[in-house]
């Protein structure tokens, strides 16, 4: 790959994908799209770089979806779905009843693990949400780790991973080598293809946003754009859950960190006095955040 390439390809991933690559990431392009490349019928890079300039926006997405890096686990961390269970749902359960809903956003659901997980979460905590409509919607900018979240059908491996084997047993059926989720947690997880790039307003308000371990891949201007974003599609009392190595300390104003609940921010113009459910920007007024 020549150097003219690389920059080429970082420019375009940045833009298309929000994926900050450093000047010294050849090794990765590589690895990721020798695969495509051969897929497409080229012999390396170079002549793939060709193609996407002559214009393919089919191929475009191909490369940018083989960069992206869908790693995820059952009940990833541990901890958010701690605070889910034992702070969030008790809390939503108070400040929600008299509409007795709830909405629930993966971000970046990848394979789908994440959102599973919480919907595993709310099966467990039984009656107490009997009556309440509760809604999980997994997003992703990749066509194909949706597919597979929506098929709900997992490898021995990845079941093993981070799964309690009781929560298998009950929610999961042998199929030969693979495990397919139940029908009923699968209708409860409503899959949609979304870059976080782009405009997401139209999905609404929620209640409680995790947007985990995709942030790390973007430079800084970019996490503050979907932060601030991310704050006009939250409910004014909801909950963000961001990934453990990511944070929105010196980034943003708009949420704030929840004392003795690592990975856990609220929106900063949260008042407990005041619970209106209105989303935070509308709470700002004209606010210039991009
Ligand atoms: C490392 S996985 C994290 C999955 C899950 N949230 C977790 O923590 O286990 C990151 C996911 O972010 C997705 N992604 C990357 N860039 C994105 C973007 N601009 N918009 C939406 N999703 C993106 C990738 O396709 C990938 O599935």
């Amino acid at each position: 790959m020549t150097p003219t390439d690389y920059e080429y390809l970082r420019k375009l991933l940045k833009d298309h994908s929000g994926l900050d690559l450093s000047a010294d990431k050849q090794y990765l392009i590589e690895s990721r799209l020798l695969p495509l490349s051969r897929k497409c019928g080229v012999p390396g890079i170079g002549e793939l770089v060709q193609k996407m300039k002559g214009g393919s926006s089919p191929l475009i997405a191909q490369v940018v979806e083989a960069m992206t890096t869908n790693e995820t686990f059952f009940f990833r961390d541990k901890i958010p779905f701690e605070h889910f269970r034992d702070a969030i749902i008790p809390e939503m359960l108070k400040a929600r009843a008299s509409r007795k809903s709830i909405r629930i956003w993966c971000a970046a659901g990848s394979t789908g693990q994440e959102p599973y997980s919480l919907a595993m979460s709310l099966k467990e905590m039984g009656a107490v949400l009997a009556g309440w409509r509760v809604e999980i919607i997994a997003t992703d900018l990749s066509a194909e780790v949706l597919e597979k979240s929506k098929s709900g059908v997992y490898s021995q491996f990845e079941v093993q991973r981070g799964l309690p084997i009781q929560l298998l047993v009950k929610y999961f059926k042998q199929n030969g080598e693979l495990w397919q989720i139940s029908p009923e947690l699968r209708a409860m997880v409503q899959h949609r293809q979304l870059n976080l790039l782009h405009d997401f307003s139209q999905l609404g308000a929620f209640d409680v946003i995790f947007c985990r371990n995709v942030l790390i891949y973007f430079d800084q201007d970019t996490k503050i754009h979907v932060f601030n974003r991310l704050a006009g599609s939250m409910e004014r009392d909801g909950f963000l859950l961001l990934g453990a190595a990511e944070t929105v300390v010196g980034l943003t104003d708009l949420f704030r960190p929840c004392a003795e609940r690592r990975g856990l921010y609220r929106p900063s113009v949260f008042n407990a006095a005041a619970i209106s459910g209105a989303p935070v920007l509308a709470k700002l007024g004209a606010f210039g955040g991009r």
